[in-house]
């Protein structure tokens, strides 16, 4: 078959299997499509996974982080030191409390906050850090923990990361939000999990993500602001059968990995192409996408468009978060605050990644992708 009839390698694609249409099918059948059992009982089987204390499962990852960041004590002209390489949906929860995102530049190696940007950019007006394991690359937590500042992870990415200390990203007892949206290495569809080592935590989240409500209480008593955030039955039910086939998709999404490493590798000094960093000192990513850079100079939006004629779907992952309009306008960022994330953010290109993805697939990736950079050079 010729490269131009193959059909198109998606960027991502969910793996659904029977086991969640049967307990979908059950939750429709038994007329309780929320605030039923299947959250309490995800969330145990979540946390348990990971091996956190606690769980609350909430609308997405975004929410978790939302009241992860309340719960930590974030209000009103606050500053919280965070990552501007990431989604920008850490940096927006920021601002839903009125408070102020910091920018600290990333490590070029990992591309996660680093955690020396990070304490020159602490404030006496500085109340968190929310550092991101970006790419599933576990953050440098052992170095912010040593800050003194509550922690609220953005684990969003990072279901099945470990520390260098063996810990699960996830598992060190700050709130992490994990999200379940449909590229991620777990989904919902929608839909997110804050873990916690706090059960004090875990209830206030529980309480804000059902406006306001205390547990024991009646519908209609609400004795603090809250939200509506809460997974719905239905979700819950696919995220306990998705639970029970996560070693698997996760272990498969490791081989596509070694497959892309195996096959870019041997182009990539050549080609000046930047990938992904190995794991070191004990630290485990848990794969969610396969992120390069292309090389500097190299035009990167072309590169993504040249790709799609190959039949290859990729995109810019991520855009910096202080140059989008809403961050520049807001707050007054401009180009070359932060030099690394800026470089990286202009370059990347994430690849096609998924589960089921064969290892014939990712070489047609690496044939179009050698030759749309051979011919830019
Ligand atoms: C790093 C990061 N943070 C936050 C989020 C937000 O998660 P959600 O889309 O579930 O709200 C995502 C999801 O794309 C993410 O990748």
């Amino acid at each position: 078959m010729s490269e131009a009839a193959q059909p198109e390698i998606p960027l991502a694609q969910p793996v659904i299997g029977a086991e969640e249409e049967e307990r979908v099918l059950e939750v429709l059948r038994s007329g309780q499509l929320s605030l039923g059992p299947r959250v309490p009982a995800f969330e145990q089987a979540f946390a348990g996974w990971v091996g956190a204390p606690h769980g609350s499962a909430v609308s997405s990852g975004t929410a978790g982080l939302h009241l992860g960041l309340r719960a930590a004590g974030v209000s009103d002209g606050d500053e919280v030191v965070t990552s501007p390489f990431s989604f920008v949906a850490s940096a927006n929860v920021i601002a839903f409390e009125r408070a102020t995102p910091v920018f600290a530049d990333i490590d070029p190696r990992t591309l996660n906050l680093d955690p020396q940007a990070a304490a020159a950019a602490i404030t006496p007006r500085t109340t968190a850090l929310l550092p991101v394991h970006i790419f599933g690359y576990p953050a440098d937590l052992p170095a912010f923990e040593q800050m003194g500042l509550p922690i609220v992870e953005d684990a969003c990415e990072a279901l099945g990361a470990r520390h260098a200390d063996g810990v699960a990203v996830g598992a060190r007892g700050h709130a992490a939000s994990f999200g379940f949206y449909a590229n991620k290495q777990l989904t919902t569809g929608e839909g997110g999990m804050v873990l916690t080592g706090d059960p004090a935590v875990k209830a206030r989240i529980d309480s804000e993500r059902n406006q306001g409500r205390a547990p024991d209480m009646g519908w209609l008593d609400h004795d603090r602001l809250g939200f509506n955030y809460r997974l719905t039955d239905l979700q819950a039910a696919i995220g306990i059968a998705q639970v029970g086939r996560l070693a698997g998709m996760l272990a498969d999404r490791r081989r596509v990995a070694g497959w892309y490493r195996e096959s870019l590798g041997s182009i990539a000094a050549e080609l000046g192409l930047g990938l992904p960093c190995a794991d070191s000192g004990g630290e485990q990513r848990g794969w969610f996408v396969w992120v390069v850079q292309v090389p500097p100079g190299a035009d990167r939006d072309r590169t993504i468009r040249d790709l799609r004629a190959h039949g290859v779907q990729s995109k810019p992952y991520l855009p910096a978060i202080h140059l989008m309009s809403f961050y520049r306008e807001r707050y007054g960022h401009r180009p070359g605050e932060f030099p690394v994330c800026e470089d990286v953010a202009a370059r990347s290109v994430a690849l096609p990644f998924f589960p089921a993805m064969t290892q014939d697939q990712v070489e047609r990736v690496r044939v179009a992708l050698e030759s749309v950079l051979r011919k830019t050079q």
